[in-house]
């Protein structure tokens, strides 16, 4: 997989340190308060597993599988929900555990839905915030990476299903996907 990857922007030691500064954080932030962690999958499945064991406190786990869809304006766009949580978020404090944010369209969506169920509280921490202009408003509590503008893979973060189980966050070569483009069976 690494002949696939420009260049490497986060090893996995330096994506440990920060994972585990958010986790002291969090666990700070949340100390006497019932905390629901929400991982959106699939991209935030390696992120979620390591915050999560750094987060010294008797956190619950849940999943959501989300897409969404709408033009670049701020107020619209449609969140399709295919696998939503197995709990309420009623009276609950509740934190998204996201792999990345670039329009911010989905995290918008995601975070205005849980919070019309009643959670007392919607917070987001993300892995990467893509440096873009962003065309919906997101307010990551926690991030851990401001990274440039490039099409990313590792850490949980996939092209076409492939790249996820990279144990560092990469560039991946413009060329993979432009040759896919043009041989989509090609494997
Ligand atoms: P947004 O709704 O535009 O903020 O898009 C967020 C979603 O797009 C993320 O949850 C990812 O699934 C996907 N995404 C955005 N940028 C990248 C990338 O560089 N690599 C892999 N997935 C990405």
């Amino acid at each position: 997989m690494r002949q696939d990857i420009e260049s490497i922007l986060y090893d996995s030691d330096c994506i440990r340190d920060r994972v585990l500064q958010m986790g002291a954080r969090i666990a700070r932030d949340y100390r006497d308060k019932d905390l629901l962690l929400v991982g959106v999958l699939k991209g935030s499945f390696v992120f979620l597993a390591d915050l999560a064991r750094s987060i010294d406190l008797p956190v619950e786990v849940d999943f959501m599988v989300v897409s969404s869809y709408g033009s670049g304006t701020e107020s619209s766009g449609v969140l399709t929900i295919a696998k939503d949580l197995s709990v309420s978020v009623e009276g609950r404090h509740v934190l998204i555990v996201e792999d990345i944010v670039d329009s911010g369209l989905t995290l918008s969506l995601l975070t205005e839905d849980l919070r019309s169920r009643g959670a007392a509280s919607v917070q987001v921490a993300v892995l990467l915030e893509k440096d873009v202009p962003r065309s919906h408003q997101v307010e990551c509590a926690y991030s851990a990476f401001h990274c440039p503008d490039a099409f990313l893979v590792g850490y949980g973060l996939d092209y076409a299903e492939r790249y996820r189980n990279l144990p560092y966050i990469g560039i991946l070569k413009p060329e993979v996907y432009e040759d896919r483009a043009q041989c989509p069976d090609a494997r």
